[in-house]
């Protein structure tokens, strides 16, 4: 049975430390049918065997996620990755260049691939990511088989990026939930998707744009309607409560500012600068932390200040947008 004692009461927390002990154990958990999340250098992932069709529908019931939106098949490196699809040479670049990495590859199925067809949604595509994080790189290879693991929140929520943000959303949904503090990067993985002949980039994300482009050649942007759109990619995915106005200076009264840079406006209390610098990296790293803990009643909103339409800059805006959205 379980090394880790679980108390499923009410008010007693499932969150543990994630010594190799809990690793361990989580790893049962997984191999078992459970639902473990832990964290990545992007976001906590809600973890689930990517094999088992029943624990792949507990991580939809648990997120209340529409299932046609499809999860990402998460794996210890390129050699587990490329038996279940097919990499040509600009996956293998892409590979080579970004894993270990906050890089997901849409990629086209292979024939026999046993990941569970509800986790892709029935697409003959799968989303492949190798995590750069030390206790999620262990957590795959000791359980030893494909993990899907969407973020640890209910679906359209903000994303985790701590331990305490996946309990405060999915509570005792979820069996376990491996505490390894916060996660560096602080934004999801960019996904690309390779399984056409223009390389898509559906999502920005922690690995930008430009750095994609130096090694696959120039991204179109997705289309709106048609196969090769991002299922999940249209909705609102990132929506505190509070709503947010963008592009603001200064907070309208009640509301919380969401500063970014060195010319943030000061003497409001409800204030939390994104990179006091304007660094783009601190402030991707602060963003969905930032935004948990300024969306409280206390507040009738957020007002956002305007963030460079650059590198990592265009992932925080595209999440700012989908906060900000309807
Ligand atoms: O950083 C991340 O990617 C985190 C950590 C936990 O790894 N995971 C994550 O998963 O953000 P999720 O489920 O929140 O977002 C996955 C995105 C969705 O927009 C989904 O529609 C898209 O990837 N996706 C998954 N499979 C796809 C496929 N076969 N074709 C196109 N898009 C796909
Ligand atoms: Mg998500």
């Amino acid at each position: 049975m379980s090394a880790v004692k679980m108390d499923r009461t009410a008010g007693r927390s499932n969150i543990v430390p994630a010594s190799a002990e809990a690793i361990l154990d989580a790893a049962a958990r997984l191999c078992a049918g459970g639902l473990v999340a832990f964290p990545t250098e992007t976001v906590y992932g809600l973890g689930a065997d990517a094999l088992d069709d029943r624990a792949v529908a507990a991580v939809f019931a648990a997120k209340a996620r529409p299932q046609f939106n499809p999860l990402i098949v998460h794996l210890p490196g390129l050699a587990e990755a490329s038996a279940l699809v097919h990499f040509d040479d600009r996956a293998q670049a892409c590979a080579r260049e970004f894993w270990p990495g906050p890089l997901t590859l849409v990629l086209p199925r292979r024939e026999g691939c046993k990941v569970s067809r509800l986790a892709g949604a029935g697409l003959d595509t799968l989303a492949l990511r190798v995590p750069g994080h030390t206790i999620a790189h262990a957590l795959l290879c000791a359980a030893g088989r494909p993990i899907v693991a969407p973020s640890a929140n209910r679906s359209g929520a903000v994303s985790p990026t701590e331990a305490g943000h996946v309990r405060a959303s999915l509570g005792d949904r979820v069996d376990l939930i491996l505490d390894g503090g916060r996660c560096p990067v602080g934004i999801e993985s960019s996904v690309l998707d390779l399984s056409g002949d223009t390389p898509v980039l559906l999502r920005p994300g922690a690995v930008p744009g430009e750095a994609i482009e130096a090694v696959v050649g120039k991204l179109a942007q997705p289309e709106a309607t048609g196969p090769r759109r991002s299922p999940g990619l249209l909705q609102n995915h990132y929506a505190p409560r509070l709503p947010l106005r963008l592009g603001a200076d200064h907070p309208r009264a009640g509301e919380a500012l969401l500063a970014f840079g060195p010319d943030a406006p000061e003497g409001f209390a409800a204030s939390l600068n994104l990179s006091p610098a304007g660094d783009l990296r601190e402030a991707a790293g602060n963003l969905f932390a930032m935004l948990h803990q300024l969306d409280i009643p206390r507040h009738t909103g957020f007002a956002a200040m305007a963030v460079p339409q650059e590198g990592l800059g265009r992932a925080i805006n595209d999440r700012l947008r989908r906060a900000a959205g309807p």
